[in-house]
């Protein structure tokens, strides 16, 4: 591209750029390079007369700068009312991505997903998520763009997870989540009720200090990753991946001294059966809590125990993240001790 530059010399070239860019005369988007002994120092269209007093104002041939997009969003050519509705966040699971996507940008999906491949050189493969189905919290995804194999290596925590998003329960949003759990573990058996591929379990393992940990999916493909992932983290010494109903598998299978129970649309049916593989020890339940109905379910939990001979007290809740307008996922720590008028 040809580009109206200041020649200047090399000693002073420094000095006379700093003074362009303070007075917002340099082009931005063109290199500056040398020619001779001299620097060429890009000019934009500003006409002011005194810039001869600091140089030669040529004529060059030159370079414009390879800026890396600064989103997806700008290598779209899209009408601009739909602009406004392409999504900021998405998920990244190993080198997936996954996002949702409003209808109206259904007929630029391909064109969002290669925007997306270019603009993230991390990511192999984009897909799009319509919606998390079923028993067993599965994502019903289509890939929009890149290698339709799915399955990928996250990596958390220092930890490695396989798995195949379109056949198990993964969310990447619960690692700090998960970090927090693990910290708090020290010495002790650990049930992971919902295990997914073992992500509560193998940070527990990992950053915390348990005797043992056991978990539990009721979805085959979760164990077989899960059985696949304590073998990557080399974890087989204190942690094992259970197929089965976590109300059924667990009977028996206790004392334990800390139970995680992440099935946030249904955790507190199985509360009755973690009070009776539990003595005396701490729960951390998740749920999807509408905002104004958090009191109500406080309530629930500490009558809850009604019955099985426990004393609860909740040491502590936070939001782990939103969920829609008006609901959040929840956790609530759950001290439980034995009930004294009880024995
Ligand atoms: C929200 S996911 C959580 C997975 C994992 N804890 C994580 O953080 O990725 C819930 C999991 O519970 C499993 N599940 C559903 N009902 C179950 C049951 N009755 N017993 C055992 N697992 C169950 C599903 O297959 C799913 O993997």
């Amino acid at each position: 591209m040809r580009c109206r530059c200041l020649k200047v010399g090399t000693s002073e070239a420094e000095r006379i750029r700093r003074k362009l860019l303070g007075m917002d005369l340099l082009d931005l988007d063109v290199r500056v390079r040398s020619k001779g002994g001299s620097i060429l120092l890009p000019l934009n269209d500003i006409e002011i007369p005194y810039l001869s007093d600091m140089g030669e104002v040529v004529t060059e041939e030159m370079e414009p700068v390879n800026r890396p997009p600064r989103s997806y969003k700008d290598l779209l050519d899209i009408p601009s009312d739909l602009h406004k509705l392409l999504p900021s966040s998405h998920d990244i699971i190993g080198d997936v991505c996954i996002l949702k996507l409003h209808r109206e940008l259904e007929p630029y999906i391909g064109e969002i997903g290669n925007a997306l491949l270019e603009a993230k050189r991390n990511i192999r493969v984009v897909a799009l998520d319509k919606g998390v189905e079923g028993e067993f919290r599965i994502r019903n995804i289509e890939v929009i763009a890149g290698d339709p194999n799915l399955e990928t290596t996250h990596v958390e925590n220092n930890l490695r997870f396989k798995l195949d998003p379109s056949l198990v329960y993964f969310s990447p949003r619960l690692a700090t989540e998960r970090a927090r759990v693990a910290g708090m573990v020290s010495g002790g058996r650990v049930l992971d009720m919902f295990a997914g591929v073992g992500p509560f379990s193998l940070n527990c393992s990992r950053h915390g200090k348990p005797d043992e940990v056991i978990g539990i999916d009721l979805n085959p493909d979760c164990i077989e990753y899960f059985q696949n992932n304590i073998k990557l983290n080399s974890a087989s010494d204190n942690v094992s991946a259970y197929l089965g109903d976590a109300n059924e598998a667990s009977i028996g299978m206790g004392p334990f001294d800390l139970i995680i129970m992440n099935l946030p649309h249904g955790s507190m049916e199985f509360l009755p059966t973690a009070y009776q593989i539990m003595d005396e020890g701490r729960i951390h339940l998740y749920s999807i809590v509408e905002m104004t109905d958090v009191r109500s379910m406080i309530a629930s939990i500490l009558s809850s125990s009604d019955g099985y001979e426990k004393k609860l007290d909740i040491s502590g809740m936070r939001e782990v993240h939103n969920y829609s307008a008006t609901r959040s996922m929840m956790v609530f720590d759950i001290i439980v001790k034995r009930d004294p008028l009880s024995i």
